[in-house]
């Protein structure tokens, strides 16, 4: 018996010589967690032990304190010296001690493969959703600058043209001025609707033909496209004059082909780094991975990443934006966002409602995943959350999803994850304390 007067008793990490069972007192025991010391317990429940506890392991696992151990008021504890403690251990509660490596060893492995398991599944799940989505604007970006270049070349052969005579030189200069009014009309292009689209192209191309322009269907598209009416083309041929109009409209419709195809190549470049930023957020990548987040934006650039599979799904975020912040592990919140999202997709089979809804709910954050598929019948709803509980088939589901949500929510954010499901409505919440200091309690004061 031992009585510790407040202070630091041993330190995470020193070799591991006594285990410490409390009697009566305070005691707090702390992790480094990337540099920082966290507290992982504060209790005074006597029997609580902490320390050696391993020690009957032998030398198969490193004998060094797992986490250290403070007292904050003075404290009395049942000290054992750890080569006593193996002793004691090994003479007296010989199958104990078997069982009770199998359980270590068989814990250790498990845990080994299904955090392994765990990384591949937040990276297959970043790079599949992520090569999908890149692959369209680089596909339109690609496609767009080879155009781009036809057109470039084209150009500058009626450059040529245009330079060889025909023209005079302050008709060339009305040109220019024409030209530049149609660079800034493109810009400022309306949208149109299928219908509005199809009226105006007849309207653009009736009036190539009345003034006696051949191939009207190849040039009507495109100066519509860009904004282009026959009121501006009336106006064209005002400054250019009719014998000139056909290669001055040739001109401008070139002119406006680079232009909407230079558009489309930003559009789709700036929808790359979009996602590309997206991922970093999405992965973290380049962030502590301890941080104070705001749950919105890890649930968008999740929302992001998955879009692929959410094609055909009608997505409503009901989010209240007045939330604070809170402090998460904000890749791994990520992880279970894709994790529920990517059931509510299945359970739907490719159409439905998914809603995603947050709101304040006591002390803490509430995140809610709702889709409108099946249900989870009552019989299986208290094993979903097992690990390797699957009830798709071979090949299609491992059955972790939920398992690592679990891990992620309750065991390293002291949050709280449930269910409530009936056909048509199932709801997955997600509860983070806004404040981490509501800490559970642990039974035990070490990992054991
Ligand atoms: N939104 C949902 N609607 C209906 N059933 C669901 C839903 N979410 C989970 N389930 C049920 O819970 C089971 C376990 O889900 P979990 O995510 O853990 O594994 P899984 O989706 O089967 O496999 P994976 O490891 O690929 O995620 C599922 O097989 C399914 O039966
Ligand atoms: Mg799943």
């Amino acid at each position: 018996m031992e009585l510790i007067e407040p202070g630091l008793v041993f330190t995470e990490g020193d070799p591991a010589r006594n285990l410490y069972v409390l009697i009566e007192g305070m005691l707090v025991t702390s992790r480094k967690v990337g540099g920082d010391d966290v507290e992982v317990a504060r209790t005074g429940r006597r029997g609580v032990y902490t320390g050696a506890f391993m020690a009957y392991l032998g030398d198969r696992v490193p004998q060094l304190y797992p986490n250290s151990l403070r007292v904050t008021e003075p404290s009395r504890f049942y000290v054992l010296g750890a080569d006593c403690f193996e002793q004691i251990m090994n003479e007296w509660f010989p199958m104990p001690v078997h069982l009770l490596e199998g359980l270590f060893f068989g814990g250790k492995r498990t845990a080994d493969v299904v955090g392994q398991r765990e990384r591949l599944l937040a990276l297959g799940s970043l790079t599949a959703g992520l090569t999908h989505e890149l692959n369209n604007p680089a596909g339109a970006a690609v496609r767009a600058t080879a155009s781009l270049r036809e057109r470039v070349t084209a150009m500058r052969g009626k450059l040529k043209l245009l330079a060889g005579g025909k023209f005079a030189r302050a008709d060339l200069e009305t040109l220019i001025d024409i030209q530049q009014q149609a660079v800034e009309r493109v810009a400022k292009a309306p949208q149109l609707d299928p219908m509005q689209t199809s009226d105006a192209e007849d309207a653009v191309s009736d009036w190539l033909e009345d003034h006696g322009c051949s191939d009207s269907w190849q040039l009507a598209p495109v100066f519509v496209q860009a904004g282009l009416d026959t009121e501006w083309l009336d106006q064209v041929l005002d400054m250019v004059g009719a014998q000139m109009l056909e290669p001055a409209l040739r001109w401008l419709n070139y002119t406006v082909e680079t232009e909407l195809l230079m558009n489309e190549i930003e559009d789709a470049t700036t929808r790359i780094t979009t996602l590309v930023g997206a991922a970093k957020q999405y992965s973290q990548l380049d962030r502590a991975p301890f941080q104070v987040v705001d749950v919105h934006d890890l649930l968008s650039s999740t929302l992001l990443m998955l879009s692929a599979k959410l094609k055909d799904i009608k997505v409503v975020k009901r989010y209240d934006k007045s939330l604070p912040k809170i402090p998460a592990y904000a890749a791994e919140l990520n992880q279970v966002w894709t994790n529920l999202i990517d059931n509510a997709a299945q359970a739907m089979n490719g159409t439905g409602t998914l809603t995603i809804r947050t709101a304040r709910d006591d002390g803490c954050v509430l995140v809610e995943i709702g889709d409108t598929g099946p249900g989870i019948p009552p019989e299986v709803q208290p094993r979903i959350f097992e690990p390797f509980f699957t009830t798709k088939p071979v090949g299609e589901g491992t059955g972790l999803g939920l398992d690592i949500a679990w891990r992620i929510i309750v065991n390293k954010h002291h949050g709280d994850l449930r269910v409530e499901s009936v056909p048509g409505d199932t709801r997955f919440q997600i509860r983070l304390p806004i404040q981490p200091e509501g800490q559970a309690e642990a039974v035990q004061a070490g990992s054991a």
